[in-house]
């Protein structure tokens, strides 16, 4: 990939430097016009912070602060040996809602697709008999899904579902079909409410390498366990989403404030 010459930079070089507007701000901003605009489309290098202090003529850690706020906004991405490239705006998951993947990216605009890298039938043991409430040695369907929008890797899934209120559930071939859409037409099964654990971790090497993203990218993991109005486990479930790819969002509903 071209790294764009600090040169074609030049052009932009328009900053108000007596106004209020913090440099790094107008330089950010630039930017981000830039990448909306189509100029700088994903997988494109940005200039360095060395490159875009010396065309705007402003301090390396004003452009530092500049790129660091691109990457924090989710617009760029820094990775060894490639420097700072542009990526896709991350997506704003809304973690009060039971959608399931693909039936999030089909209401984004986006294609969604699965790479199936595990789908099992184990005999639940420990922790998970608690969490589905089923009795120990019980089967259980276990999917781990690469899941794909646009082609982009978006988020690494692994499932625990009962087979024993969805017989036959294994049978489903999971590198097309949707989890939750089966559920759904097939078993009538409709989410009611999910106990949700966020939290964020870096990606081991698998996840890197599946996901193509750095060693250590920080992951925005989502343990959750769903259930039917009935308070029967549907799923047990751990999505561990790229963090530069995604951001959780929330409605807090009405309350008093303490
Ligand atoms: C979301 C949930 C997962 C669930 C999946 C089902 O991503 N976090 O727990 O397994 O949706 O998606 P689909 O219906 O596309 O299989």
């Amino acid at each position: 990939m071209e790294k764009p010459d600090a040169q074609s930079f030049s052009y932009s070089l328009s900053l108000d430097k007596n106004g209020f507007i913090p440099l790094y701000y107008q330089i950010q901003q630039a930017l981000i016009e830039k990448i909306q605009a189509g100029e700088l489309a994903v997988g494109d290098c940005l200039p360095s912070e060395f490159e875009l202090a010396r065309s705007y003529q402003v301090s390396r850690m004003t452009a530092r602060q500049a790129l660091h706020n691109l990457k924090s906004r989710g617009y760029a991405l820094s990775q060894k040996g490639r420097g700072t490239y542009v990526t896709r705006p991350k997506l704003e998951k809304n973690i009060m809602h039971l959608r399931g993947f693909t039936e999030d990216m089909k209401r984004r605009g986006m294609m969604p697709s699965s790479r199936l890298l595990a789908q099992t039938v184990l005999l639940a043991k420990g922790v998970l008999t608690e969490q589905l409430r089923v009795e120990e040695g019980s089967a259980v369907l276990q999917l781990r899904r690469l899941r794909i929008a646009d082609g982009t890797p978006m988020a690494l899934e692994e499932s625990h579902i009962p087979l024993k209120h969805y017989p036959g559930l294994e049978r489903t071939d999971f590198s097309s079909e949707s989890l939750y859409k089966v559920l759904r037409d097939k078993y009538g099964v409709r989410a009611a409410w999910a106990d949700e654990v966020l939290e964020a971790s870096p990606a081991t090497r698998e996840e890197s390498e599946l996901l193509s993203i750095p060693k250590n990218a920080i992951m925005l993991s989502i343990s959750r366990v769903i259930m039917t109005t009935a308070e029967i486990p549907i799923e047990v479930a751990c999505s561990r989403y790229c963090g530069h790819r995604y951001r959780a969002s929330i409605r807090v509903p009405t309350t008093t404030i303490e």
